[in-house]
């Protein structure tokens, strides 16, 4: 069976899509695979909870017990690795990791950012896309790689700006949609449809609806 370990920092509503799907689709039986563990940097992510109401392993690694980034990303690494993950997904983990962090995951760490990469990297991408004036804006699962926010896409979701949308109207929209994209996702991973080959991306008979999803 392949391990899936899911990182997060707050509510967890991508963890619970995740968890959803992995049920219904019954990710054991249908493709070997299966959420083991949750990880939170936070003590108090709602998320855990979460994780706990579908039975699934916890832990917390609380970033403010250690000094150095470094000594956080080793503990990190260190809870993550006792479940032999062949996938770790970032579903709202919010630390910037270290290279030795990245490196020792290359081409098996994905995370969900809300925004169309490029455009958009970082925080308060709603806000972004608003002052920049887009009227499409949306989702993207890809490749975690040194550089943030920029790794290889995996897949994007799609949703229009409309006029009168503040922060909370944008964000509540994309995020629907960020639970249909990210398990979608993670299927195309665990299918092999798409992987991480050298430094690039290769689809290999992933079908266009699960790659970019448009949302009216
Ligand atoms: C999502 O918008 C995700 O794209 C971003 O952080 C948010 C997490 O939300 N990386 P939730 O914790 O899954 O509800």
């Amino acid at each position: 069976m392949r391990n899936i370990v899911v990182l997060i920092s707050g509510r967890g509503t991508n963890l619970a899509a995740l968890l959803q799907a992995a049920r219904h689709e019954r990710w054991r039986d249908t493709l070997d695979a299966d959420i083991v563990a949750v990880i939170s940097n936070r003590p108090q992510a709602a998320g855990l909870d979460v994780a706990r109401a579908a039975g699934v392993a916890t832990a917390v690694v609380d970033h403010r017990s250690y000094a150095a980034r470094a000594d956080f990303d080793a503990a990190l690494t260190a809870e993550i690795d006792r479940h032999a993950p062949a996938l770790v997904v970032l579903a709202g983990f919010m630390r910037v990791l270290t290279p030795a962090f990245v490196q020792h995951y290359t081409g098996q760490l994905v995370n969900i950012h809300p925004s169309l990469l490029p455009l958009f990297p970082g925080l308060r991408t709603h806000a972004q896309a608003l002052a920049a004036g887009v009227r499409v804006h949306g989702a993207t699962v890809h490749y975690v790689t040194d550089d943030i926010d920029a790794g290889g896409i995996i897949a994007q979701c799609v949703v229009p700006v409309l006029p009168g949308d503040d922060e909370a109207v944008l964000s509540a929209r994309v995020l629907a949609q960020e639970h249909r994209l990210l398990p979608r996702a993670i299927r195309l991973l665990l299918q092999q449809r798409v992987r991480w080959d050298e430094g690039r991306v290769v689809v290999h008979e992933a079908a266009p609806g699960d790659l970019a999803l448009l949302a009216s």
